[in-house]
């Protein structure tokens, strides 16, 4: 019978699995290990059998003497110590593999983990209003292009979002939205895990984690936290908008992801994520994947055709200089006629000088697979390249705008979907998180 009674909570197998699942040979059944406490021996078990059979006949005699009131107590207590030294095997072995190899052991939760050799990519966006064409050539359609070659989570992150005060309600209709958005774009639910952040609560308990290893100088010193309490003088600050890249950290690391491809933007929250990675390793052993931050070639700062030395934003002042994935063709071609360049007429790429002219020049390159020198070539006036770039565009998104209404009018399978990949997400990030309370030593419930 197991000894249930000893105070060892959940069952070794289960436990040892989730920790270093990679090998079998330590997976033993509770009541195979309830044996090999009395009879068995491990490879580099530092209690050999000798050391037991000394051990027990102790116990014997402490039984004889009365000290322990029988001898079926005294093997009782041989194999629950003998049972915490596999325990202990079990857990220093889990504990010096960087990654978890799943697939190397039959009996697996569906889906299985990626083996290490198989790339692992996360990357997540908010649910906060509409997605424009930064996000687009900044984010989903590099996402899109990896999906089949490597390992890929894809979350929507409404917990994010909260750190702007909305009514009840707005977040959660952003997150289908842009659930469908993420489909419609290209992101196929047979191969990519797309998950909502809040369904899979790991995050907010890692993100505690990581906020404790993460100092306040290096969060009040993000660019980012920096331009956003400027706008807002005299009104609320959370203090979620300070902590969001432990949060962020915690999207990242939860994955074991070794690529993050985003928008220039998000550069400095990959590396605060590295260094918060890198800190908690060395204080506690190797737990966490170093991830790296992946920025497209093209289109990795989309600028706003208003503004052209400040990015394309939902939150940017005008809306005719941020162009929306559902914008309709006519609303996109006005725009981009409206667009900021200069007073001169040469149409050439020179981001300083023609900041405008440029990011015309990014946005149409972007859309028709060239570099932005290339799509200069020809153009004499800034009309005819409005347009053509505004033509570009409406190409690009009618056929992603046709099937984003086919998916919205379905918000059940969208649902459908979600709760598969959280589902998938979960089976990850809680073995990732359970690691990670372990290397810091905290006692299980
Ligand atoms: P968010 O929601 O602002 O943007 C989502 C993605 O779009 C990119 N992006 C742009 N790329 C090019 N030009 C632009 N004008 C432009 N605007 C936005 C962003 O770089 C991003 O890749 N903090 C993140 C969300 C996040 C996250 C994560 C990202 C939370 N956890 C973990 C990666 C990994 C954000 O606010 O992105």
């Amino acid at each position: 019978m197991a000894p249930r009674g000893v105070g060892l909570g959940d069952p070794l197998p289960a436990r040892a699995s989730r920790l270093g699942g990679g090998d079998c040979a330590l997976q033993v059944g509770l009541g195979d290990a309830y044996s090999l406490g009395v009879l068995g021996r491990l490879p580099g078990d530092p209690f050999g059998l000798v050391a037991f059979s000394l051990l027990a006949a102790l116990l014997v005699r402490l039984a004889l003497l009365g000290l322990v009131q029988s001898i079926a107590e005294a093997c009782h207590r041989v194999a629950v110590v003998r049972l915490l030294s596999v325990a202990m095997l079990a857990r220093r072995h889990a504990s010096s593999l960087a990654r978890v190899d799943a697939n190397s052991c039959g009996s697996r939760p569906d889906p299985p983990l990626a083996s290490p050799t198989v790339t692992r990519v996360l990357s997540c966006i908010q649910p906060t209003g509409e997605v424009h064409l930064g996000n687009y050539f900044g984010a989903l359609r590099p996402w899109v292009e990896g999906q089949h070659e490597k390992d890929v989570f894809h979350g929507i992150v409404d917990l994010h979002a909260l750190t702007v005060i909305e009514k009840p309600g707005v977040v959660g209709e952003a997150t289908i939205n842009l659930a469908a958005m993420l489909f419609a774009v290209g992101l196929d639910p047979e191969v990519a895990t797309v998950f909502v952040q809040s369904h899979v609560r790991e995050h907010s308990q890692l993100a505690w984690i990581m906020e404790c290893t993460v100092s306040y100088g290096e969060l009040s010193r993000m660019t980012q936290f920096k331009d956003k309490t400027s706008k807002r003088h005299g009104q609320f600050i959370s203090a979620g908008l300070l902590t969001y890249p432990a949060l962020q950290a915690a999207d990242i690391l939860l994955y074991d992801t070794d690529e993050v491809p985003v928008g220039d933007d998000q550069r400095q929250h990959v590396e605060i994520t590295r260094d918060i990675a890198e800190r908690f390793n060395f204080r506690f052993g190797d737990t966490f994947v170093i991830p790296a931050a992946v920025i497209p070639r093209a289109g990795a700062r989309v600028m706003d055709l208003q503004d052209p030395t400040s990015k394309m934003s939902k939150s940017a002042d005008t809306e005719s200089g941020c162009v929306m994935m559902l914008d309709s063709p006519d609303e996109i071609v006005k725009k981009f006629k409206r667009a900021v360049t200069d007073s001169e007429s040469e149409v050439r790429y020179d981001v300083a000088a023609k900041p405008g002219v440029s990011s015309l020049l990014d946005i149409l390159a972007a859309a028709t697979g060239r570099t932005p020198q290339e799509a200069a070539v020809g153009y004499e006036q800034y009309g005819r390249l409005k347009q053509d770039t505004g033509e570009a565009v409406v190409a690009l998104l009618e056929p992603i705008q046709t099937r984003y209404r086919d998916l919205i009018a379905d918000k059940g399978e969208l649902a459908r979907l979600l709760q598969i990949g959280a589902g998938r997400a979960r089976s990850v990030a809680s073995v990732t998180l359970q690691r990670a309370y372990d290397a810091i030593g905290l006692i299980r419930p």
